[in-house]
């Protein structure tokens, strides 16, 4: 069994200007003639790229553990955050998925949807008056912070998408500002949460549930508190606000498939889910129990391995005619959540967050494309998105459309 030998895509590096690009590229390659590339780039690591070697792995929680699913960073720091479910393993895994279960059960997400699309319409309304904007940041990230926000039982603030940032986007490749973040998350959390223990709760909300919620008939550690609220935070954020700035993305830049969605409401289910799969936003790391042998290399107990969900989506055994976007896919058994034990606990959430943009978006601007000399900067390692969409609404839209309930 080889250890490092040289393999056509080793020395890969998910932060470059190339693979942030398109990464594409670098999955065909694999997928057709290298299934697992090794790099010593950002801490090291092994990358899988075919179907079935990525949900396996992902569902691997005998070989694999989760305790680190950063993609890049310092070996020797992984595990330092505790993030439960994300970050645990069975058996204390199911336990920990249960604590969070009731926010993301069907009832709960469809009981968000009010104030979701009337956030979405009103920001939608704003951008319509303005006659176009940055998808990202005029819409798709207040709405996810919205969304996130409402759900920890928070008013919604400017602190919560510079720690995003600085976190998930700069914190990857630059460990102390990465640390720093979240060292000012965990004490915004770690005093929400004493301060609402103090308070007695009784609020509808993530945080008040939190301060009485038990395990095992034991109330939850504040470790585990601040971990579980953390996750939901940041589980939440960039992935969703991603997948939305791919879609439309997308769609300013694919008139007849955005003409069709107009024309035919009723594709947009399936349109949710295909841009889900093409444009699979997370991709994530396990770190190996003990030594792995995967197709003829050696992945040694503690290393890394890579599992990018979305070169699994491209994957042309499971998926016909995978590089299309195919707005009525039908069979869609994409891993863009994940599979296993730990897929996605917010996907009914996700899912609704961008059929709700669709809807509430082509309503009021069926027509846009991007604005001159837009230059799209995609994001890369743990979540790949447009950096910022700037379009155009066409015609010009003059007066914002009024939304009967929804404050202005
Ligand atoms: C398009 C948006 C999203 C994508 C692509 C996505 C993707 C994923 C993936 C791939 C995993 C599995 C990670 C692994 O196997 O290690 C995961 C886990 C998780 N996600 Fe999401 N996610 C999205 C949105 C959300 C939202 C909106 C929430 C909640 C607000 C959420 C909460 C979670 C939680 C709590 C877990 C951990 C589940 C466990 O370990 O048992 N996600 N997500």
């Amino acid at each position: 069994m080889t250890d490092k030998a040289v393999h056509p895509a080793d020395g890969y590096d998910l932060y470059s200007e190339e693979f942030r690009a398109d990464p594409n590229v670098q999955y065909a390659a694999m997928r057709a003639g290298c299934p697992v590339a090794h790099t010593d780039k950002w801490g090291g690591s092994y990358m899988v790229a075919g179907y079935d070697d990525v949900r396996d792995i992902a569902r691997d929680t005998d070989h694999f553990t989760s305790r680190a699913v950063e993609v890049a960073g310092p070996l020797e720091a992984a595990g330092g955050l505790s993030l439960p479910p994300l970050t645990s393993d069975p058996p204390e895994h199911k336990a920990h998925r249960d604590v969070l279960m009731p926010f993301f059960m069907p009832t709960q997400v469809a009981a968000m949807e009010p104030m979701i699309r009337a956030e979405a319409r009103r920001l939608v309304a704003a951008l319509a008056e303005r006659g176009g904007g940055d998808v990202i940041e005029h819409f798709s990230q207040p709405l996810t912070l919205t969304v996130l926000t409402s759900i920890l039982g928070v008013p919604p603030g400017g602190q919560f998408h510079d720690w995003m940032i600085r976190m998930i986007r700069v914190g990857p490749t630059d460990q102390a500002v990465r640390a720093e973040a979240v060292r000012e998350i965990i004490a915004y959390l770690g005093q929400l949460l004493d301060d609402r223990e103090a308070a007695g709760g009784g609020a509808d909300d993530l945080i008040d549930y939190l301060t009485t919620a038990e395990m095992d008939g034991e109330p939850l550690t504040r470790k585990h508190r601040i971990g579980a609220a953390f996750l939901v935070l940041i589980a939440g954020a960039d992935t969703t606000w991603s997948a939305i700035g791919s879609t439309m993305w997308h769609l300013a830049t694919h008139p007849a498939d955005r003409q069709r969605l107009v024309e035919d409401p009723s594709l947009i289910d399936t349109a949710v889910e295909e841009f889900l799969r093409f444009y699979a936003p997370v991709t994530v790391g396990r770190l190996a129990k003990e030594d792995v042998a995967l197709h003829g290399r050696c992945v040694h107990a503690g290393e890394r391995v890579v599992l990018p969900f979305a070169s699994a989506n491209r994957d042309p055994a499971v998926f016909p005619d995978p590089d299309e976007v195919q707005i009525d896919r039908r069979r869609n058994r994409h891993l863009t959540f994940g599979s296993g034990a730990h897929r996605c606990l917010g996907s009914n959430l996700a899912r609704l967050e961008v059929k709700i943009t669709l809807e509430e978006w082509l309503a009021v601007m069926p027509d846009f494309r991007l604005a001159e000399g837009a230059e799209i900067v995609w994001s890369g390692g743990q979540t790949r998105g447009p950096e910022r969409v700037d379009f155009v609404a066409e015609p010009a839209v003059t007066g914002a459309t009024p939304v009967a309930g929804v404050p202005a």
